[in-house]
């Protein structure tokens, strides 16, 4: 369906198994994150032609050189998926702004001058789709990790006004929100329901194609989510995650 197909945070993790999946002889990825080395690998390892690119997402001056560059080399886009984000470990009682800043600014920031770009691209040809890797994290304000359940809630957000922007014109958005996957970025813990990178991005393909929307990966986080929106603040706020 999709052919020529857009990247960010395709070194590791959710973003290179979705890298690997999307790559086939009749379609071009270009894979975008800090580590060319580890792009190349993943590129490598790829069934079909993969084209890497070094960048820094809070590089916000020069995204839009690179975007367009990338467009033109591709011959087009119809599909940019937004996978970059960190996570560092914020202690309890720590408020940290170097770690938050971090966080605000790759997995929000970033997303916003690449998806606003993407988007104007795609409204201007009526055609394509845009994924947002957010996070259950997004649904509730948690103690254990204020700045980045907001970076994810403000992302989610955000996605949502550019669906009620974009659908219009023929552009799908695609809001994902994973429940724990095993990455780098959750090395050495154990949550529930956790599943690897490869099933995680096989259930974002799957809801990319089947167009504008929000979905849970894996969907039991849908029924859990539900209900975890419904619970009261001043029990949330007893909880400890
Ligand atoms: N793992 C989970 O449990 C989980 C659950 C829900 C949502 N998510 C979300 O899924 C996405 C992927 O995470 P992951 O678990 O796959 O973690 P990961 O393996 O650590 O991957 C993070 C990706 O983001 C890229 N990145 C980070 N900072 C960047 C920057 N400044 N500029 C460009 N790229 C940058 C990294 O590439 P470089 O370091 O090479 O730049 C890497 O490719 C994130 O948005 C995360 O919040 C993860």
């Amino acid at each position: 369906m999709f052919s020529k197909c857009i990247v960010i945070g395709a070194s590791s993790g959710i973003g290179e198994q979705l890298v690997l999946q999307l790559a086939h002889p009749s379609r071009t990825v270009a894979a975008i994150a800090r580590r060319k080395e580890r792009l190349d690998q993943v590129a490598d390892q790829a069934r079909g032609p993969v084209l890497t690119y070094a960048h820094d997402v809070t590089d916000y001056d020069a995204a839009p050189e690179l975007f367009e560059g990338i467009v033109e080399e591709l011959g087009g886009v119809d599909l940019v998926i937004y996978c970059a984000g960190v996570m560092p470990s914020v202690d309890e009682g720590e408020y940290n702004w170097a770690k938050d800043r971090a966080m605000l600014e790759v997995n929000l920031l970033g997303a916003v001058r690449w998806l606003d770009l993407a988007a104007g691209q795609m409204e201007a040809q009526r055609s394509g789709t845009i994924v947002g890797i957010s996070s259950v994290a997004g649904d509730r304000g948690r103690r254990g990790a204020p700045v980045y359940t907001a970076s994810k809630a403000g992302f989610t957000a955000y996605l949502e006004a550019l669906r009620n922007r974009c659908t219009r014109y023929g552009v799908d958005i695609v809001t994902v929100k994973p429940g724990p996957v095993r990455t780098s970025m959750t090395e050495g813990m154990k949550l529930p329901f956790m599943i690897d990178a490869d099933q995680a991005a096989a259930g974002v393909l799957k809801l990319a194609e089947g167009g504008t929307g929000t979905g849970y990966v894996p969907k039991i986080w849908s029924p859990i989510m539900g209900i975890i929106q419904h619970v009261p603040s001043f029990i949330f706020r007893k909880t400890n995650v």
